[in-house]
């Protein structure tokens, strides 16, 4: 078992750490799971809950029964233990309850939609596709410059704002980015729009399980408008997420998708919708999802987020100064410009990253994710590659796409498996450079076929 040397216990609240992959070399080994950015192995808390729950399982706001009434109150409960976990303000917000912060996004893009003018979104070039696409149907959309190390470019933010004189409804924006953990000034960011008469949204899908969020009074020019954040980066499977802005907001209009649970009345050809955030939850609510998500954040919190991030800074510190003295690596973000979440971009020069990200998980069972993770244009920008050397890849979809490898850290990983990437990173290094194929340490090629035959058969 590795054990982080000065917070032991962390390791003990989450299923699965434990769990043997095969390995090249032969044998089994637990896995090491780089890949927090994508998902999350649940909590115990998590599991344990939705087992105590599930005798009570019913439907919500559908029922009489004991049961029923009991869940829709579990169900309600949870809107107040997601405001306080995020500094959100009972009496002025709601909060919707979505699958995850793509469908959030998408929601909030249909509702401030107004097909009859195209109105303008500011986003950045920073973020991941569900905070790009939602957009660019339904408004003229402007994207935020980065500066030379990949952070916003807060000037060109301003720039932006000024020109488009006031029109802007809304600066949308990563709270943490899935690529780089470059974490954004967002109050500052907020402040801003503010001040050209925009609202904001922060995309907290990376940020809300590593770092403390405050959406701050509306009395304050720097509170956030909107947020959204999904639980299965939270330690919470189970398909849940939430997007939370002012009531107001969602009072007008039709909900994007309708039927059972959005109305008041509906007669042969009238309907009148609820209020939110009821007509923005059609059809049966996710009650399990909820309680997964209230496990998490009650787990979170007796942590205390502060510690959480601290925790997962000082893994980040730890693999990426080691990173950088290593020769073949290149790296896309560096630790001295903006605050960071444990999420490290890099490169081996010279070695495709789908090759290291796949010899990582075979001969060590390192997960990591390779790609563009879903944020091409942000990849694109950090790999400076010219627009218009895109096309190529338009035109043919079995070139090898550029991209990079991705590890992002969660709470439970330690610097001992850190150092376990680190050694088998070199020896891929060494193998893939001297053609030998990947030779393992015992000499023996890597893809044995037990390994072979697991991952055929899996
Ligand atoms: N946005 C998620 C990731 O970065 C899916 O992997």
């Amino acid at each position: 078992m590795h054990i982080f040397p000065f917070r032991p216990n962390y390791r003990e609240l989450f299923v699965g750490l434990e769990n043997l992959v095969p390995q090249g070399k032969g044998g089994s080994a637990p896995a090491v799971n780089f890949d927090n950015a994508a998902t999350t192995p649940p909590f115990y808390k998590v599991m344990q809950e939705i087992n105590q729950f599930a005798p009570i399982y019913s439907s919500i706001h559908r029922g009489t029964g004991y049961k029923s009434v009991l869940s829709s109150q579990v169900y309600e409960r949870a809107r107040k233990t997601v405001l306080n976990f995020v500094g959100g303000l009972s009496d002025y917000n709601t909060v919707i309850f979505v699958k995850n912060t793509t469908e959030a996004i998408n929601k909030l893009a249909y509702r401030l939609w107004n097909p009859r003018k195209k109105e303008v979104i500011l986003t950045t070039w920073m973020e991941h596709h569900s905070n790009l696409l939602p957009w660019r149907d339904k408004f003229q959309v402007d994207y935020v410059e980065l500066d030379e190390q990949g952070s916003l470019n807060l000037e060109d933010l301003e720039r932006k704002l000024q020109r488009h004189q006031g029109a802007v409804k809304l600066v949308t924006v990563s709270g943490a980015s899935n690529v780089t953990g470059i974490m954004n000034p967002i109050h500052r960011i907020a402040e801003m729009a503010h001040r050209y008469q925009a609202k904001i949204l922060v995309d907290a899908a990376q940020l809300a399980p590593h770092a403390a969020i405050e959406m701050r009074p509306i009395s304050s020019p720097e509170h956030i408008d909107f947020l959204a954040f999904s639980a299965h980066k939270m330690y919470a499977p189970f398909g849940i997420g939430v997007l939370i802005g002012p009531r107001q907001v969602f009072e007008q209009g039709s909900p994007e998708h309708s039927g059972g649970g959005t109305v008041r009345l509906v007669t042969q050809d009238r309907v009148i919708w609820d209020d939110p955030p009821y007509k923005e939850e059609a059809g049966t609510p996710n009650i399990l999802g909820v309680v997964a998500l209230v496990a998490a954040i009650e787990t979170l919190s007796g942590i205390g987020m502060k510690t959480v991030f601290k925790q997962e800074e000082h893994l980040l510190q730890y693999a990426q100064r080691k990173l950088e003295k290593m020769v073949d690596v290149e790296l896309y973000a560096s630790l001295t410009t903006s605050p960071r979440i444990g999420v490290i971009p890099f490169n081996i020069v010279g070695i495709h990253h789908e090759r290291v990200a796949q010899l990582l998980s075979r001969e060590g069972g390192i997960a990591v994710r390779n790609g563009c993770f879903c944020a091409q244009p942000y990849v694109q920008k950090l790999l400076r590659i010219p627009d218009k050397d895109m096309g190529k890849f338009m035109d043919n979809p079995l070139l090898p796409r550029p991209g990079m490898v991705r590890i992002s850290f969660g709470l439970y990983n330690t610097c001992e498996e850190v150092d376990q990437l680190l050694t088998l990173l070199q020896e891929i290094t060494v193998s893939e450079r001297n053609k030998t194929k990947f030779l393992s340490s015992s000499g023996k090629l890597g893809y044995t076929s037990k390994t072979l035959s697991y991952y055929n058969n899996n």
